[in-house]
């Protein structure tokens, strides 16, 4: 890891217009990443998670409202103020999202091979149909799909749950973004796939010396995955360092009663160094 920041969040916070009122799911939220890091988030359910990742993209629903001092993609453009045209123009091509649900993020009446063109089309990077083909094609091969012809030609549908989410990873990291958000990207899979899903997008940052935000309610794969961890409790951050002094020495009771509660055969706290 460098000590060069790629992204820098400051004072990030959510309200939602609901039937019963305004929520304020997220407040306060800072967060730095730099070249060549794996950031986890790690938190319980309902705690905010998923909303400040999309706050962060602004994906999130029309009655929502994203505010922040800055949501700084270094060199890049304040996020906090950009426009939808500037967002999509970054969405995709600087900044990649896995979304927790696959499916949800793939088209279903769209192939495979058109959504990959369709990126290409969105970003105006002149590739033509032929070209994106083979594009698509090597990348499905990098995320490990033997048939990728096959998965070219076919629809979401036709894709189990570890496939489609290789899929997604292959569309989100097409154009090379510096940074990807991957949010649960393993949820639902067996650990055998989840272990190679995992082992694909880290080895991506890794490889190619860009960052990544995981967002996971496993310790062991903040443990075994990341170089720093955030620890989000009730729509605030709690806690963030080093993994392995957020794991081995939690300050916040929160923390504390996290690691604690996890069983000891999955509390392999095997760190990335
Ligand atoms: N559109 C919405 N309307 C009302 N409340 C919402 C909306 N979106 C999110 N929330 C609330 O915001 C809080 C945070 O939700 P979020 O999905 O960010 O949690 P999470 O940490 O990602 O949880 P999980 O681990 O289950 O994915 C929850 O209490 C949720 O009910
Ligand atoms: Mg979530």
């Amino acid at each position: 890891m460098s000590d060069e920041l790629v992204l820098d969040v400051r004072n990030l916070a959510v309200t939602i217009d609901t039937p019963d009122g305004v929520v304020n799911p997220v407040r306060g939220i800072d967060l730095q990443v730099h070249r060549g890091e794996i950031v986890g988030i790690m938190g319980e359910s309902g705690c905010g998670k998923s909303t400040t990742v999309k706050g962060i993209l602004r994906l999130l629903g029309p009655n929502s409202h994203v505010t922040a001092d800055t949501i700084n993609l270094v060199g890049k453009a304040d996020l906090a103020h950009a426009s939808k045209k500037v967002m999509e123009s970054i969405r995709g091509r600087h900044i990649g999202f896995v979304a927790q649900n696959p499916f949800g993020s793939l088209n279903p009446i769209y192939s495979i091979e058109r959504q990959f063109y369709e990126v290409q089309k969105a970003h105006k990077t002149g590739a033509k149909k032929a070209e994106s083909r083979e594009i698509a094609l090597s990348m499905l091969k990098g995320v490990g799909i033997v048939a990728p012809e096959r998965v070219l030609s076919g629809y979401a549908h036709q894709l189990s749950g570890g496939m489609a989410q290789r899929v997604v990873i292959a569309l989100a990291t097409t154009l090379g973004p510096e940074l990807l958000f991957a949010d649960e990207p393993t949820t639902g899979l067996d650990a055998t796939v989840q272990a190679q899903i995992l082992d694909l997008i880290s080895g991506l940052v890794r490889t190619e010396n860009r960052s990544m935000v995981l967002v996971t309610h496993d310790l062991g794969v903040i443990a075994q995955y990341c170089q720093r961890a955030v620890v989000m409790y009730q729509g605030e951050i709690v806690e963030s360092g080093d993994v392995m002094q957020v794991m081995v020495n939690p300050q916040h009771e929160y923390t504390k009663k996290l690691i604690g509660s996890v069983p000891k055969a999955e509390g392999r706290l095997n760190v990335a160094r």
